[in-house]
Parts: structure tokens; sequence; C-alpha cells
């Protein structure tokens, strides 16, 4: 029984790797580039584009299993070639997917339902990996600037989001749920970097950015204008989900979330 991973090499894809790999899985990692390497040792590295299906296809002989991201990479737009993607997971006799979604249920939820695969969607509300696009800042001038500083969230560890994925893929009793899933506290941005200090043992300074230069900063980053949007609309009034603490991960795993805390000890040395 091979599981295939889709996104492997991602914040989330490369934890559900990780996460099969303990539990003592056949594990099959798709990518678009296999030199870029970084892939852990024991895992079969497949190659394939999941927005040219065909390229897919023989990374799904053999697979019961799959983990599948919902966009196609090009600025962060749905995957237009969910249906056929389905179509060659149930051919290859797939029995259990989970999704990644990309913020609301899209085509390739629906294509994968269709195709009437077993689904499982995960619905992760905001990473803690996306803290990451500090770094230089934080390295260079002890700063961060954002928009909506009193924004507040309940951001998930990366790592939770690939443990729940893993049970989800190998335990019965997931299968037609929507799992929302967010850490255990609810935070603002001073919040977050007074956190993330403390692990960096220094003082973060909090430099709150209009929503017209955060939009600026956006367009100079080549966002497109509908990503922007989508991401300042996100920050401006956040869905509920975003704010409120889920039960996922402690139902699922049968202890709590990690919190930002323990997020912050482990990737300190990338903000250093
Ligand atoms: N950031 C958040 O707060 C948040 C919250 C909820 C949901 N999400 C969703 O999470 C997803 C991003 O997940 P992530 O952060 O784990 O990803 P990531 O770190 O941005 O990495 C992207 C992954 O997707 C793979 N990929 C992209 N396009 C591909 C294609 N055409 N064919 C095959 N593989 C492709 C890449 O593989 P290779 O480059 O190796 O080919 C890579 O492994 C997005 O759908 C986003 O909307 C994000």
């Amino acid at each position: 029984m091979t599981i295939l991973v889709t996104g492997a090499t991602g914040n989330v894809g490369r934890q559900v790797v990780r996460e099969l790999l303990a539990r003592g899985h056949a594990v099959r990692a798709l990518t678009r580039d296999p030199s870029r390497g970084g892939l852990p040792d024991g895992v079969e590295v497949a190659t394939g584009d999941l927005a040219i299906p065909d390229s897919v296809a023989p990374a799904l002989d053999g697979v019961t299993a799959m983990h599948l991201i919902t966009f196609d990479g090009g600025n962060g737009a749905a995957l237009s070639t969910g249906p056929q993607i389905a179509r060659l997971a149930a051919k290859a006799g797939v029995r259990r997917v989970t999704m990644l979604w990309s913020g609301e249920p899209g085509p390739v939820e629906e294509a994968v339902a269709a195709e009437g695969l077993p689904w499982t969607t995960l619905q992760p509300q905001e990473f803690m990996a996306n803290a990451l696009l500090w770094t230089d800042s934080v390295r260079t001038e002890g700063v961060v600037r954002e928009p909506f500083g009193a924004t507040r969230s309940a951001m998930i560890h990366e790592a939770d989001i690939g443990a729940v994925a893993a049970r989800t893929l190998t335990e019965d009793g997931h299968v037609g749920k929507e799992y929302v899933m967010t850490g255990p506290e609810v935070l603002d941005v001073p919040q977050k970097l007074a956190i993330l200090g403390r692990a960096l043992g220094r003082e973060i300074r909090f430099v709150e950015l209009t929503e017209r230069q955060a939009r600026e900063r956006m367009r100079e980053a080549g966002a497109s204008p509908e990503a922007i949007d989508h991401v300042i609309g996100w920050y401006a009034d956040p869905p509920e989900e975003a704010y409120t603490v889920s039960s996922t991960v402690e139902r699922i795993l049968g202890r709590p979330a990690r919190t930002f805390a323990q997020w912050a000890r482990e990737n300190a040395d990338a903000f250093r």
C-alpha cells in the first residue's frame, strides 16, 4: 500500500511525508523538480506536474491513498485539472483522498467527490509558517511591518496539519468530513511578535502598515491583483473560523495542538 503525497516539498506536504514515514507507511512524494532534493530518506520520489495530468499518471501506479493539494502553484490559482487528476486516481485504485483546501472549497474538492473517491478535506486556517515572511526584516532590522495589527488568528503548526492528514489517510472514520483546523490560541500580531521575540531572545518592533502600503508591497513582490485582494481581504476581516479555536487537532491526535511558542523555538534559526 503506497500513499502518494502531492505538495510534498511544501510547508504542509513535508510534514505529511514525515508523519506517514514515522508511522511506517510506504510514501511516494510528488514534485515537479526532483533535483531540488530535501525529501527525507525512505521516501520514493516521483516527478509530475498536477497541471499536466498525464505527467502524474505514473506516480499513481499502485497508490491506494493520496494527499492532494488544490492549487497549481501559479500565483495561488485553483488547480484546473481536478477532474482529470480525480479520474486518474480512481482508475489507479485510490481509495482515500485528503485534500488541503486553498481557503475555500473549490473545483478540486468537487471533482474528487464527483468521481466517487472517499475524501476528507483539511481546512486549516492561518499557517504558523506564514511568519517565515518576517525572517529578513527581523534578521536585519528587528522589525516586522504588517497591516491590521489587531487582527487575531489561531495559527496552526504545519506539523499538526501533517499529523491529522496522516491519521485521516490511514485510519477509519474520516471519510466525508471537513476538518476546520486551528492552533490552540488566538493571537494578534503584537502578541505573535512577543512570543517570537522570546524565542529569539530579542525584542521585535512592530510597524503597522496602512492597507495601501501593504497592497503596494505585494504588487512590488509580483502578486496578482486577485491574490492581493484575497490576502488583504482576509487580514482586514478574517473568517470567524480563523479566530475561533477548533478542537479538531486535539480530537484526532489525542493531544493538544502545538503552540506558536513551540513553532518559534523550532524555527528560531531562520530569524537569526
Ligand atoms: N498559508 C496559509 O496560511 C494557508 C492557509 C490555508 C490554506 N493554505 C493553502 O495551502 C496551500 C499551500 O500549501 P503549502 O504552504 O504547504 O505549500 P508551499 O510551501 O507553498 O509549497 C507548494 C507545494 O505545492 C507543490 N506544487 C505546486 N504546484 C504544483 C503543480 N502544478 N504540480 C505539482 N506540485 C505542485 C510544490 O511542489 P514542487 O515545487 O516540488 O513541484 C510544493 O510542494 C495553498 O493551496 C494555500 O491556499 C494556506
